[in-house]
């Protein structure tokens, strides 16, 4: 991966200008250099490589060329002139081609094998079985729902806590074949993102990864119903469900104790933990910049506040209703997808801040740091099932609406149940979750109130940038290993519309092409007309979102992008007339080498383009 740098920066002029105050926003580009932990690689004019996450994709010779530093320059220039600065735009969905996406169909057992970018022979398949049976949604809901409590709250009830550890202890006595022993349960998740499981259409065979798309809800949801079914049979009690890990409230804001409580006898207890993080009383923060390195010094009651402003934000402001921004993109052969913003953030931020300190040996974030490893974690499960429970609240509080195209409905897992059966789900049948059979414990939601409502940091500016993005693109390919800003349009079509237009359809800022190898922690934040010196906290407007990465085990190139709904933001910011804004992104890792391809502003029309 090292010789990736000098071969970029040789082909290029290296930019270098002194920090900037917010009101001289007068130059192409704006190079922190207080940032020098954290190295950027900056291609925004579009290099071309077979695509991981893109369900067609042959990525093996991308990783490499990747390494190799091999970037076309006609690439690069093509992709300015076709490629989207400003452009892609806009409005419309061809629904006919959406109309004729094939599901994505369950996986073929028969070709699950090791991963093959993994040297070590990472092999996650479960074990095999000729019989798949057809799960079968009841009608209606059944009389006793299994509830999922907060885990402080199921921490206060020791038959509860006894139960759970009995469950787990019988999970992990299993023996290796059973495939609800606890090791082949965490190979589930294994399996569907590191490269085990393959799915043919078209005549071709296809790995199947579950996130960074709209697959990474129902996949997960489904995951944790056979989980916590299997769990439930083990003690005989169908009532038994798992806990959430609270930690959208502050009383839920640390490592939940069940999980950490006798580091001997307690089987939901993981060695493989970040040890100051696991530490008693230390918060959770949802902001967590640097995947391994805690570099905040800010006190507990700020980092909980920017908890609530960033659950906020995430849930309720760059979301919005639009489900592309909630869900992710589209799993569609042809398309580069990329994740849901909860997906980011707090879900990849939660399992970086959970797993150990990348700094020590073997220096991989395990269990919860990497995916392979994650479903090793108990934790995992009630982490989980947060992130479930932010979607059955979307829905629930916040006039959410699930997707509803067939491809999305009709796409299909494989998993085995309490009693050993292979089973056929769907997505379509994971949608309700009282006909699935459970609820979640209805516990105070601070971050909805207005209270914790981003304000703008900045009155609404009159400076602008001098340069466009156009000419940022001829100062690279480059490497950057500091925080850029970019002035980028906003169409003529994005800004003109009535409050009732606005209300409709969403304005997103797209940061496309962004690529990277999948073994590297990646995270940079976004700010929105901030000052790229010292930008402001998640408890101010301008800061409008995270690309935060999980790193997987296996060498591949992620190609994806991130979307942010800036409606909200442009209006608070008093920028909602404004022909562009400023963007900054702040890299916020020390090993996050990365290529950006282009930035644009456009109405969100959830395409997978
Ligand atoms: Cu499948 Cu939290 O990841």
């Amino acid at each position: 991966m090292a010789s990736l740098l000098p071969l970029l920066a040789s082909s290029s002029t290296t930019v270098s200008v002194t920090p900037t105050s917010f009101a001289s926003f007068r130059r192409p580009l704006f190079l922190n250099k207080s940032q020098t932990s954290s190295r950027l690689v900056v291609l925004p004019c579009k290099a071309k490589h077979r695509d991981h996450n893109n369900p067609g994709s042959n990525d093996q010779d991308a990783a490499t060329s990747f390494r190799e530093g091999k970037f076309d320059r006609r690439d690069v220039l093509f992709g300015l002139g076709a490629g989207g600065l400003y452009g892609a735009g806009a409005a419309g969905f061809d629904l006919n081609r959406f109309a004729l996406a094939d599901p994505i169909p369950a996986p073929d057992l028969s070709k699950c094998g090791p991963t093959t970018e993994d040297k070590t022979g990472l092999d996650c398949c479960p074990p095999k079985s000729d019989i798949i049976h057809k799960f079968k949604l009841p009608a209606s809901p059944p009389e006793v729902l299994r509830i999922r409590l907060a885990a402080q709250n199921a921490a206060k009830d020791p038959e509860y806590v006894a139960k759970y550890r009995e469950a787990i202890k019988r999970m992990k006595g299993l023996p290796n074949d059973d495939p609800r022993n606890f090791w082949n349960q965490a190979n589930v998740h294994c399996a569907y993102c590191e490269g085990s499981h393959h799915y043919t259409m078209g005549g071709n065979l296809k790995e199947i990864q579950v996130h960074s798309s709209w697959l990474f809800y129902p996949f997960h949801r489904w995951y944790l119903y056979f989980y916590e079914r299997i769990l439930a049979d083990l003690i005989q009690d169908p009532t038994f469900a798992l806990p959430f890990w609270n930690w959208d409230a502050p009383e839920g804001m640390y490592m939940p104790a069940i999980f950490e409580d006798d580091s001997v006898l307690n089987p939901l207890y993981d060695a493989k933990r970040n040890t100051r993080h696991r530490v008693p009383g230390t918060v959770l923060d949802l902001n967590y910049k640097k995947n391994g390195t805690d570099d905040n010094t800010r006190d507990d009651d700020t980092i909980i506040r920017e908890n609530l402003f960033t659950m906020n934000k995430q849930m309720l402001s760059i979301s919005s209703t639009d489900w592309c921004l909630f869900f992710g993109d589209p799993y569609r052969p042809g398309c580069s997808p990329c994740a849901g913003n909860i997906e980011h953030k707090p879900h990849n931020t939660v399992h970086n801040w959970t797993g150990t300190d990348r700094k020590l040996p073997p220096k991989t974030g395990e269990d919860m740091g990497v995916f392979y490893s994650a479903g090793r974690d108990p934790i995992f499960f009630a982490h989980h099932a947060n992130v479930d429970r932010m979607w059955y609240l979307w829905k629930k509080n916040f006039k959410g609406q699930d997707i509803t195209y067939t491809d999305w409905l009709d796409s299909a897992f494989l998993f085995y149940d309490e009693k050993q059966r292979l089973v056929h789900v769907t997505v379509r049948d994971s949608l309700d979750t009282a006909l699935l059979g459970y609820d979640y414990e209805s516990v105070d939601i601070p971050w909805k109130d207005h209270k914790y409502k981003p304000t703008p940091r900045f009155p609404a500016n009159k400076t602008k940038p001098q340069f466009s993005f156009a000419e940022l693109c001829t100062k690279f390919p480059d490497t950057l290993d500091s925080t850029i800003s970019v002035e980028v349009a906003r169409p003529e079509e994005v800004r003109n519309r009535s409050d009732a237009e606005k209300a409709k359809q969403e304005e997103v800022l797209v940061i496309r092409g962004i690529e990277f190898p999948a073994t590297v922690p990646v995270k940079f934040d976004v700010y929105v007309n901030d000052d790229a010196d010292s930008p402001s906290g998640p408890d101010k407007s301008e800061f409008a979102g995270s690309f935060v990465h999980v790193s997987h085990r296996h060498d591949h190139i992620i190609k994806t992008k991130l979307r942010l709904g800036i409606t909200q933001l442009l209006r608070d910011l008093g920028a909602a007339k404004e022909d562009s804004v400023v963007v900054t992104l702040v890299p916020r890792n020390g090993e996050g080498k990365i290529t950006i391809g282009g930035f644009s502003i456009e109405l969100s029309s959830c395409e997978c383009a």
